[in-house]
């Protein structure tokens, strides 16, 4: 009898779809993003792309961030990064909205795109125009020589790999690491990072990937229990807050992509401004909750959900005593830095939005309506 074996087949590695394969990859495509970048010994982070441009990220009067889909929601990550630690004002806007709004732009800003495909359609028209009215432009993609790669003045590629899966996983935190990196890098750069902070994060950064080993390995089979507890659900909330709160409309973004159930992403705070008026006992809610960032409000926020009988999905900080009491599921994540919690955080998320999906039958790697890149407007 031959042995049948299909190049597809061959291409997912054992894994059952793309999708899984390339969640199981981040450890792997996050170091490959920092490999030859992040000297820890050394205390450097090298960029070429960023170096030999220096001056104008030095002098931009700010940074504006234009992507699509999962892409804009590293963008939000990164505002929140680079204003923290470069100190130098971010917006951050889809780059259908952007193009069409007549923006102002000027030769003192800098324009960062971010993609994975590099093909986008709006985000390329977008990045044109920027280009048009005077602005450095510069890319973040994943595929080499793409478009958005070609016409960019410079940038800095993610490097994790080919992504197959329609729905985004490892290009999104790839995103995160190199818009990690480049927030370091202008702080140390600009002053506003000390010596000793931006070594203390630098290694932080270093140990993500083996981070992330741990909660693919501890959070791989109870992920597939709470999945299948909610097969039947028709709305999700996801709610976080700081870092975390694009994290949760990420964490959203999956689970609408690939298994069709209605969800959506909401800053903790804002809750009490509508969706809390949809909660009771078939609503779950996963909330991300790590020890660092505004604990003590989400802790507030679970009771107000549990008051009203919401099912709660904690992703937590392993050792987690409050919101875990509290929670109907609890998904335990190590400690890191606020400011890379989305890079963990996100990893049982998708695993989630993945198990719901299988489990309802749907087509994870080629979701109905939905394509890997978008190359009309
Ligand atoms: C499509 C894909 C998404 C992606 C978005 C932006 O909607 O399905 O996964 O996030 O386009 O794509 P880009 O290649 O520009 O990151």
């Amino acid at each position: 009898q031959k042995l049948k074996l299909s190049l597809e087949q061959i291409e997912k590695s054992g894994y059952e779809h793309f999708m899984l394969k390339e969640i199981f990859e981040q450890p792997k495509s996050v170091h490959d993003t920092m490999r030859g970048r992040l000297l820890v010994e050394e205390g450097v982070i090298k960029m070429a792309g960023i170096w030999d441009h220096i001056e104008k990220f030095k002098n931009a009067n700010r940074i504006i961030i234009i992507a699509c889909g999962t892409s804009w929601h590293a963008g939000l990550i990164g505002e929140y990064l680079i204003e923290e630690y470069a100190r130098i004002p971010v917006e951050v806007e889809y780059a259908s909205e952007f193009r069409y709004r007549n923006p102002i732009i000027t030769d003192k800003d800098v324009v960062i795109a971010i993609s994975q495909s590099g093909e986008t359609a709006d985000t390329m028209a977008a990045l044109k125009l920027a280009k048009e009215r005077g602005a450095f432009i510069y890319g973040i993609c994943n595929v080499v020589d793409s478009s958005i790669a070609r016409i960019t003045d410079a940038g800095s590629y993610t490097h994790a790999g080919p992504e197959i899966g329609v729905a985004s996983t490892k290009a999104f935190t790839a995103q995160l690491t190199i818009l990690s990196l480049i927030a370091l890098k202008l702080g140390k750069h600009n002053g506003n990072l000390g010596n000793a902070d931006f070594m203390s994060l630098i290694a932080e950064l270093d140990a993500i990937p083996k981070k992330i080993e741990d909660v693919l390995s501890s959070t791989h089979e109870l992920v597939q229990d709470i999945a299948k507890d909610f097969i039947n659900a028709t709305n999700f909330l996801y709610l976080g807050r700081g870092y975390n709160y694009p994290a949760a409309l990420e964490g959203a973004l999956k689970l609408k992509e690939i298994s069709y159930i209605h969800a959506e992403g909401y800053p903790a705070a804002e809750m009490k401004h509508g969706p809390i008026a949809l909660i009771d006992e078939n609503m779950p809610i996963v909330i991300i909750a790590p020890k660092k960032g505004h604990y003590d409000k989400i802790v507030s926020n679970v009771q107000e959900i549990k008051a009203r009988k919401g099912k709660v999905i904690a992703v937590v900080n392993s050792g987690d005593t409050q919101v875990s009491q509290m929670s109907d599921y609890v998904i335990e994540i190590p400690e890191t830095s606020e400011c890379f919690s989305p890079i963990v955080a996100s990893v049982p998320l998708q695993l989630l939005a993945y198990y719901i999906a299988v489990y309802r039958g749907a087509n994870v790697d080629q979701p109905r309506n939905l394509a890997k890149s978008v190359t009309v407007e």
